[in-house]
């Protein structure tokens, strides 16, 4: 069902923003105009997920494209064109929608408290945005995020270009993990001994919520693979057997020269883009590995069908740039974030749930939680400016931090040699010190955090404010 072969790629994209999950894209969406919102739904369900039982209590976002698939649909729309949804929360406690990644307005980014109230049960809430950059996205809630995500929502937001290339078939996969137990139930979805840690791992791995998937693409052909780490903890050093590949963006932004996919660190709440060049021989098959030495293990596979079409890895047509604000180095000025881990009880019982203990801290403070008298921001920043993120970590554990609302450009690192990519998510590595510029050029108060969920809900959030 992730697939999209190039010919309902070209059907798809004849739909003025269309949007639906890969070939489910039923011709009755061509009826909605592209301003009325789109129905969404978080909603608790039965799935199978492990290959064995049916697992109970699973949460998921169902809408207009849902059919027979458990999964959150893979949403699609066009950059610069209006996207809308109406989200109706069907759970049996508060939630949100944050659209990760994306640069939109501020009341639009679905942080409870900081941009909006809760969406308490039975409730809705009315999205609508318009989208600067295409590449690929994702949505989740920003509420009791760690058993929320956890138990589902997560789903992708692919973000099209009309001048994108077209390539011969596309697949989006969405990798996480499951904490269930022998009878295929959700186990505690966290142990405070590994939340002061580098995180709680699951138990059962997916892409896609199934358990190492296969999918046919055309032999010979080449495949753009949009890939999210929807997990909560796991890093992936995702590896190719059987086929060659090039990177072509990384967070949703085109890196700047195409590479080779030797091996690459992929971290909670970040995406790869691959294009992959398939074996010509019918029934090859390629798989995408986890290359983590205690946890190996493949991911996915494609396997070549049909006659070969015989494309070349170096015809690949690089994407086009997202336009960027461009920092201004000379004039930047510098903001310190040190992150630590704390002893500081600071976890207060909040609407969206705490984990009750603090281990973490960006500047010394540990973030409490959602609340009504929430903490001074981080920084201050003046609309128009560059500030320069520098970012130091203390910890012994690796943390994905992600920015809301803006990309910050990768300036250097203190360790190792950096790529000059536009990024929301950066992995800063233990003693390892960064420099990201930001130009704060979208008001409003957007939430700083790691994306490895028990160090979020354990303190090391923070947030900066644009006026
Ligand atoms: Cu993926 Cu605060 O976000
Ligand atoms: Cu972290």
């Amino acid at each position: 069902m992730a697939i999209l072969t190039r010919r309902n790629l070209l059907k798809a994209s004849a739909v003025a923003g269309a949007y639906g999950a890969g070939m489910m894209l039923a011709p009755r969406l061509t009826a909605l105009a592209a301003a009325e919102p789109m129905p969404l739904e978080a909603r608790i369900i039965e799935a199978s997920l492990d290959g064995r039982g049916k697992t109970r209590n699973v949460m998921t976002y169902t809408g207009a494209a849902a059919g027979n698939d458990p999964m959150p649909p893979v949403l699609r729309t066009r950059r610069g064109e209006n996207f809308a949804a109406r989200f109706v929360n069907h759970l049996d406690e508060p939630t949100t929608v944050h659209w990760h990644g994306l640069r939109i307005e501020n009341a639009m980014d679905g942080v409870p408290f900081t941009t909006q109230p809760y969406v308490y049960p039975g409730d809705s809430f009315d999205y609508a945005f318009t989208p600067p950059d295409a590449g690929t996205f994702w949505y989740h809630p920003h509420c009791n995020t760690l058993t929320q995500i956890g138990r589902g929502l997560a789903g992708m937001l692919i973000v099209e270009d009309p001048a994108d290339p077209v390539f011969d078939a596309e697949i989006a996969l969405n990798l996480r993990d499951w904490r269930l137990g022998g009878d295929s139930q959700f186990i505690e979805q966290f142990k405070a001994r590994d939340a002061a840690k580098s995180g709680t791992f699951g138990t059962v791995r997916t892409a896609n919520w199934q358990p190492s998937p296969t999918y046919d693409a055309p032999s010979g052909g080449l495949v753009r693979v949009r890939i999210l780490v929807a997990d909560v903890t796991r890093i992936y050093n995702l590896k190719l057997t059987g086929a060659e590949a090039l990177i072509i963006a990384i967070d949703g932004q085109p890196v700047p020269v195409t590479m080779p996919l030797d091996m690459a660190v992929v971290s909670p709440g970040q995406r790869i883009d691959l294009v992959i060049r398939m074996p010509d021989s019918e029934g090859a098959i390629v798989a995408l590995e986890d290359i983590r030495p205690s946890t190996p293990k493949t991911v996915a596979s494609l396997r070549s069908v049909g006659t070969s079409l015989k494309r070349e890895l170096g015809d690949t047509k690089p994407l086009a740039a997202n336009p960027q604000p461009e920092p201004d180095l000379s004039s930047a000025i510098p903001v310190p974030l040190v992150l630590s881990a704390t002893a500081e009880e600071a976890a207060r019982e909040s609407i969206c749930g705490t984990l009750g203990y603090s281990f973490w801290a960006i500047n010394k403070v540990a973030y409490p939680g959602d609340g009504p008298d929430p903490l001074a921001p981080l920084a201050e920043m003046k609309l128009g400016r560059t500030y320069l993120l520098n970012l130091e970590n203390v910890t012994p554990h690796a943390h994905p931090i992600h920015l809301h609302g803006m990309n910050f450009h990768v300036i250097s690192s203190s360790t190792r040699k950096v790529l000059p990519l536009v990024s929301d998510t950066y992995l800063i590595l233990p003693d390892e010190k960064v420099q990201l510029a930001v130009v704060a050029d979208n008001p409003g108060d957007w939430v700083f955090h790691c994306h490895i969920i028990e160090h979020q809900k354990t303190g090391m959030t923070g947030y900066m404010r644009v006026a």
